[in-house]
Parts: structure tokens; sequence; C-alpha cells
């Protein structure tokens, strides 16, 4: 068969500095060498050749400079937060009425960013196909599919008006065919096709500490996702932003895959972000304790920003006020609000400012020999964009703080790992929320015996719910609409809420 001979790459290579990538060419099957052709023609070389001359220049900078971000960091201002947890009951009532309001009106969006490639989490598929071991078996991409039905739904009869929330999930090459495949699979879990827009984001080469692009295989580049900042550039690149004018979007409710508790398209926080007239918003928790490996959102020389906890000395994170509080307790959820003016002007104007992140990982990789090695310590930087870095641009920015116990617990690691952010922190925090949802609607739970469990309300995170309650979000998104079926009656654990289990409930009252 005739190899094809890859002048074209060749010399796409050359000009990019990086000829190296095919020191193994002679020795490629023909399909090997079909696929690494590939890989190569979607690169560009200028940029390439910036790319990997950055990375290198960015680590040995890194390396040199010590870390003093904290010296100039400074906590965020009073006017710019708000909280659920503090607010007046009026002003949350407020500001639900203005959410429900917008999403009525079919201008609100979601925007998942799932292009991670789960790495903590050590599963082989996209984190959104996770199973926490629920009683339903639901997924995290189910949960939040019917989340969406529910606020649509919720929206709908609060203001008679038929509207839409659509779906759009950022993926990158190691997610979008599995995401497909699988939505397919569950009929995007009652959704309407066209209003769940999946599109991928770009990977990006990753390169040793010479700057060298890194081969995986002989035949194979290690390549990356560039970052959950690499959003902006994916809103290019696929005209996501145009199908959000044609849809009428205004504002954009961004989250990230792995939070079991996330609210979608939450009224509270978009109605305090348009009633505020901000074009940016960030909701937060507080920091549950001064170590804690979340992002702080805070201010740095006057400009709004996230800082990473890696970045902050141990005597700033330990700071605190008169009041006993962390300084900095912003603690960054990786949930946002934009609104689609202001991603228009990140996307035209600001997205190449963006900071690139170096990430110092160990990268499996083949030697000069050609064997495979799977290096024991960090060989290769992979650079992205951080999807916060854009607070910096906005003219109206605000922060919403909210309960953790209702509104975070991230699954980041595997069970097997330790014991925090894990598939079982993430069940249990679940099955807590819909256990208390229970109680205040006016639920009894009952053990083998037929006894009363005593309600318990306070608990270590360890610690499993008295009893197993799981509540399908297509019956209740936070708890509302539970008492008129659950006040006074007695229920035995696992009690796994549906919508027919609800309608049966319905009937025998
Ligand atoms: C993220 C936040 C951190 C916050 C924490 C809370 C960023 C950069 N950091 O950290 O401040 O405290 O969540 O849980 O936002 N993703 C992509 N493409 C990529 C990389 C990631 O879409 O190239 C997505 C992931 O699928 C995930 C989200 O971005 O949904 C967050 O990524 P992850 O790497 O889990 O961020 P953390 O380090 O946990």
């Amino acid at each position: 068969m005739l190899l094809p001979s890859a002048p074209d790459v060749r010399e796409l290579l050359a000009r990019a500095g990086q000829p190296e990538v095919l020191r193994f060419w002679e020795q490629l099957t023909a399909e090997e060498r079909r696929l690494l052709e590939a890989a190569v023609k979607q690169l560009e070389p200028g940029p390439l050749r910036a790319h990997c001359q950055e990375a290198a220049t960015a680590r040995h900078r890194e390396q040199q400079a010590a870390p003093n971000t904290h010296r100039h960091m400074q906590p965020l201002p009073g006017e710019v937060t708000g909280s659920s947890a503090r607010a007046e009951p009026q002003s949350l009532r407020g500001w639900r009425e203005r959410g429900f309001h917008e999403i009525s009106e079919s201008r609100v969006a979601v925007l998942l960013l799932a292009g991670g490639q789960g790495t903590r989490l050590g599963v082989p598929y996209p984190k959104g196909m996770y199973d926490v071991g629920l009683p339903s078996g639901k997924t995290l991409y189910q949960i939040q599919a019917e989340r969406i039905r529910k606020v649509q739904q919720l929206a709908e009869e609060r203001l008679g008006k038929k509207c839409v929330v659509p779906w759009y999930i950022m993926t990158s090459e190691f997610t979008l065919e599995p995401t497909q495949k699988f939505f397919a699979q569950h009929n995007y879990f009652g959704l309407v096709k066209s209003n769940v827009v999946m599109f991928e984001q770009q990977m990006l080469p990753a390169v040793d500490f010479n700057g060298r692009i890194i081969l995986e295989q002989k035949g194979k580049i290690a390549m990356a996702p560039d970052g959950n900042g690499g959003l902006y550039r994916a809103l290019t690149n696929n005209r996501i932003l145009e199908d959000m004018d044609r849809r009428g979007i205004c504002f954009v409710h961004v989250y990230c895959v792995d939070n079991i508790l996330v609210k979608m398209a939450d009224p509270v926080f978009i109605g305090f972000c348009v009633e505020k007239g901000a074009d940016c918003g960030a909701k937060v928790v507080e920091k549950a304790y001064p170590t804690e490996p979340v992002g702080v959102v805070c201010l740095v020389d006057g400009i709004y920003q996230v800082v990473e906890y890696s970045e902050v000395s141990q005597e700033t994170v330990e700071q605190r006020n008169p009041d006993g509080r962390l300084t900095f307790n912003a603690g960054n959820i990786c949930n946002h609000f934009f609104t689609v003016d202001f991603l228009k002007s990140v996307t035209e104007e600001f997205e190449p400012q963006l900071k690139r992140h170096i990430a110092v990982k160990k990268i499996p990789y083949v030697d000069e020999q050609g064997n495979a090695v799977r290096p024991e310590v960090p060989n290769g930087i992979k650079m992205e964009k951080f999807v916060f870095d854009v607070f910096q641009f906005s003219k109206k920015f605000v922060v919403f703080e909210v309960l953790r116990e209702d509104e975070f617990s991230p699954l980041k690691n595997a069970d097997s790992a330790g014991s925090k952010d894990t598939p079982s922190t993430a069940r249990r925090a679940l099955l807590w929320q819909h256990y208390r949802w229970a109680l205040q609607a006016g639920a009894h739970f009952l053990d083998s015996n037929n006894m009363r469990i005593p309600h318990l309300t306070r608990h270590q995170e360890a610690e499993e719910p008295p009893a197993v309650c799981e509540i399908s979000a297509l019956v209740s998104c936070e708890g509302e609409g539970l008492e008129e079926y659950l006040k006074d009656r007695e229920f035995r654990s696992p009690l796994l809420l549906t919508e027919e289990a609800l309608t049966a409930l319905g009937q025998c009252q």
C-alpha cells in the first residue's frame, strides 16, 4: 500500500519549530500516519509555535517568581455581594420573581462546562455519566436535565407562558462522542433535542519543559483541552452566541459538571444579578476551613479575580475578621452568570488577553527509543485558560453567597482516594438535602419495626442520613410543593419520590 508522505504536515511542523513530532514516521502504519496527519493539520503553525514557546517560558518565569499574590489581595466589598442566607425575605422573593420572569420569557440559558478529563475521578467516560449510587441510579446528566425540565415547568406555571431553557454543553474531544451517544440513548432525558446544543472546545498539545511537543505514542501527540476558559474561543468557533441571539437569550448561567447540588438556571441567582444590573456574577459558598481546596473570589490590585488556593500563603488563608469569619471566605464553586452582551465583548475583544495558566503534570510519553513511559515525576506542561479570568472585564460584577448544604457538593475524587468530594460525599449530600426537605414538609420515617426514626438535622459529612429519601427533580426543585403530599404521613425508608409515587400519594389522601 502507498503510504502518505506528509509534505504538508512536515512543513507545518517545521514552521512551528516542532519537526521531531514526525521522528517515528517511518515506523508508523498507514492508519497511524493518517491519524497523526489529521491531528497536526488541525493546528496552525504560528499559534502552535507561540503556544510551545510560551509554555516553556511561563514555567521558567513561574519557577523564578515568588508567589506573592496574597500581598495584594483584598476581600470583596460589601456593595457587590448578596447572600441567600442573610437577605431579607422580601428581597429573596423579588429576586426569585425576577428570575422566573426572565426564564418564562425564554431569555435564560444554562451552559455546562463538560470538557474536562476528570482525571482525579479516574473513570474512562465523561463525569456527567457518573452514577453516585442514588436509589434511582440517576447520573449527573440526568439529574441536571430533570432540573431544567422542572424549572421550565415552574416558570410556566407561575407566569402562564410556555418557555424554553436551552442547554448548551461544552465538551472536548474526550467527552463529545460519549456524551452525544448517552443523551441519544436516554432520549435526551425528556428534553427537546434541538434545545440541547453540544459543542466542542479546542485541544492543545502538551509540551515538555523545553517547549517540545510530547508524543504519547509514536504516532500520537499528547493533547489536552485548553481549560474551561477555552469556553470563549469555543463560543466563537461554534457560533454559539449567534444561536443564542436567534433564540432571544440574554442571560447565561454557566456551571461545572460535578456539583450534584447545582441549581439549574437558579431563578434567585439570575434575578439577583439582573436586578443589580450585573453583566457578570459569581455564586460562592463560605469556605468550610482555611485550607479548603477551592479558589476564592476577591480583589487583587483592585481587580476582581479568583485566586486558587495554591497561590495563597498560609497566613492569608487563615486571616479572620473581628466576627471570626475568614477574611477571604468567598469560595468559588464554578457557577457564573453572564449577559450575552458581556460574552460578546469577551469573545470579540478580550479573549486574547486571558491569562494562560500552566499545569505541570505527569504526562505519559514515548522515549527516544520509542518505549512507552509512565513518568513518576512531572515531565510536562498543559496550558489552560480559566473561565473566571473574564471577571476583570466586567463593568458591573456581583457575587452571591449561598449555603453549601443547599448548593455545593462536588464530585472530584474516587472513593478510594479519600473522604473528600467523592461519590459517597456527593450521594450523602443529596440524600441529606432530600431528607431535610421531607422533614420540613412534615413527613415522618419509620424503621423496620414501624417505630418513628427520630429527626436529625445536624450531622457530620461522613454520616448517612437516618432515613433514605430521594426526591425526583421532576417532583421538586428546592423542596417546594411537598407538604400537600407528605405532611403528617409516615414512610418506610428508602423513599423514592417520583412523579408516579406522588400521584399515588395524592390519590390516597
Ligand atoms: C474549579 C474552579 C475552582 C473551584 C472548583 C469548585 C476553575 C478553573 N476552577 O476547580 O476555582 O473552587 O471548581 O469545584 O474553574 N472543564 C472543561 N474544560 C477543560 C477543563 C475543565 O470544560 O479544559 C470543566 C470540567 O469538566 C468541570 C469544570 O470545568 O466541569 C471545572 O473543572 P475542574 O478541572 O474540575 O476544576 P477544579 O480544579 O475542580
